[in-house]
């Protein structure tokens, strides 16, 4: 199995270059917050509750995160890896993701972490703004969701560092251009 973590901060890319890798490396995308968006316009208990969460731009609780992973995963059992994308946003769900990986007898390979520079992520989400009308794209929540990432979810880099899976790389660029500096990382660790 391959498992990928595509991590940064909000705007950076994540759900545009994992929905790249997953297609052509054939893995399962998992985005906690398309599955917390579904959730929404479903009406789920679960919706119900992440809605006043990410409407405020702030974490939703890790324990309704962690069951919506495993449900996740083990819906998809078999599958040749996954591309985790807005998941672990913290140490706690680290941790939690290390061990779930563990008792199915894989790990992560790779952190692919990308960097984007502050005023080009607030300029691509008023821009999404305008096209896919998230609630939670507009000047407040979005300050509030990259503070959120600073303090909670930067820490999340060290940890898998510190196992020598972090990969950094340049998310400035067109898509394509981001999307090659990750398929280089992808082919030379494999
Ligand atoms: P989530 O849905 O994960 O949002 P996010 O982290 O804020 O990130 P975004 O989805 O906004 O950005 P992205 O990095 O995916 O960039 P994208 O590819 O879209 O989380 C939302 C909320 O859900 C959280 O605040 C939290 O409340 C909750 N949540 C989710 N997961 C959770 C968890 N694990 N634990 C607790 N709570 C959780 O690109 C952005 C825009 O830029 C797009 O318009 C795109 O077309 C454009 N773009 C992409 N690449 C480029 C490029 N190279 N050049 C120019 N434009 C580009
Ligand atoms: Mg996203």
């Amino acid at each position: 199995m391959i498992n990928v973590i595509l991590f940064g901060p909000p705007g950076s890319g994540k759900g545009t270059q994992a929905l790249k890798i997953s297609k052509s490396h054939g893995l399962i995308h998992l985005s906690t917050g398309d599955i917390l968006r579904k959730a929404i316009a479903n009406k789920t208990p679960l919706g119900i509750k992440a809605k006043e969460f990410m409407d405020k731009g702030i974490l939703v609780p890790d324990e309704d995160i962690a069951q919506m992973v495993i449900n996740a995963v083990d819906r998809n059992a078999g599958a040749k890896g996954f591309i985790f994308d807005g998941f672990p946003r913290n140490v706690f769900q680290a941790r939690f993701l290390d061990r779930m990986l563990e008792e199915r007898n894989t790990s992560i390979d790779y952190l692919i972490a990308l960097e984007v520079d502050h005023d080009e992520l607030i300029k691509r989400l008023l821009n999404r703004s305008k096209i896919e009308g998230r609630t939670d794209d507009n000047p407040e929540v979005i300050k509030n969701r990259i503070k959120v990432y600073f303090d909670q979810t930067v820490p999340v880099m060290d940890y898998y560092k510190s196992q020598g899976k972090l990969y950094p790389v340049n998310g400035i660029g067109t898509i394509e251009e981001v999307n090659e500096r990750i398929y280089k990382i992808l082919k030379k660790v494999k």
